[in-house]
């Protein structure tokens, strides 16, 4: 847990609340923690659901391993204590487009399941919801689709700490949603996803006094 520095800070609520955001838009806000290993399609998913719910009317906003690691986390490494401060602040960020009634699509390795319990518990506290999407596809699968290349190099050497190959990567074990990325298409993936949002009663404004 990353120790509280400043002290006297005080949250600030507003006039409008998560609520009346969600109103706004039609939708309630949530956390999806896409979670896997590298190649296993979290990007591909995200990007293919992002578009299905736009034509559904509905916003979303993905936050992706890479693009978010040349910005906000430009400083953080792969050391286990980078990976669990990039984890950490992708929760507070996350958190932060779902409190605006945003469906939040993180794509992010996140191979210790500490670090994402720690996001949940985060969420659970501001009682926003957190639905934790196992991106499952075999190391062997992952490495024969190589999208970037890094399998190979991590095996000869040239990338150290590399999760799969010398860095754990610890499944989930009790996921919202279970994708199987080496069995399913990406249509059935974005759908069996959907319909969980569409079940959860995600994508319709809260009742009021519900
Ligand atoms: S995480 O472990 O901290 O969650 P994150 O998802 O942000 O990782 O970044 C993973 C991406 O960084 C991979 O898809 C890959 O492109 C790249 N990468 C570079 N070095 C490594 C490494 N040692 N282990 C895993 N991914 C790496």
């Amino acid at each position: 847990m990353t120790e509280q520095k400043a002290t006297n800070v005080h949250w600030h609520d507003g006039e409008i609340s998560r609520e009346d955001r969600g109103r706004l838009l039609h939708q309630q806000g949530a956390t999806l923690w896409f979670t896997g290993l590298s190649g296993s399609g979290k990007s591909t998913v995200a990007v293919a659901l992002e578009e299905a719910l736009y034509e559904r009317g509905h916003l979303s906003y993905r936050l992706d391993g890479d693009n978010i690691r040349l910005g906000i986390n430009k400083n953080l490494g792969f050391s286990a204590e980078d990976r669990t401060e990039n984890i950490r602040r992708i929760g507070e960020i996350a958190k932060l487009f779902a409190d605006a009634s945003t469906i939040a699509l993180t794509s992010f390795i996140s191979p210790y399941r500490a670090d994402r319990d720690q996001v949940r518990a985060l969420h659970a506290d501001a009682n926003m919801p957190f639905i934790e999407v196992f991106v499952d596809c075999s190391l062997e699968e992952a490495e024969k689709r190589d999208p970037k290349g890094l399998y190979k190099k991590a095996r000869a050497g040239e990338i150290k700490n590399f999760t799969g190959i010398d860095d754990p990567y610890e499944a989930p074990t009790a996921p919202e949603i279970h994708l199987h990325t080496d069995m399913m298409t990406l249509a059935e993936e974005v759908e069996s996803v959907i319909n969980y949002l569409e079940a959860q009663g995600f994508l319709a404004p809260a009742i009021a006094g519900a």
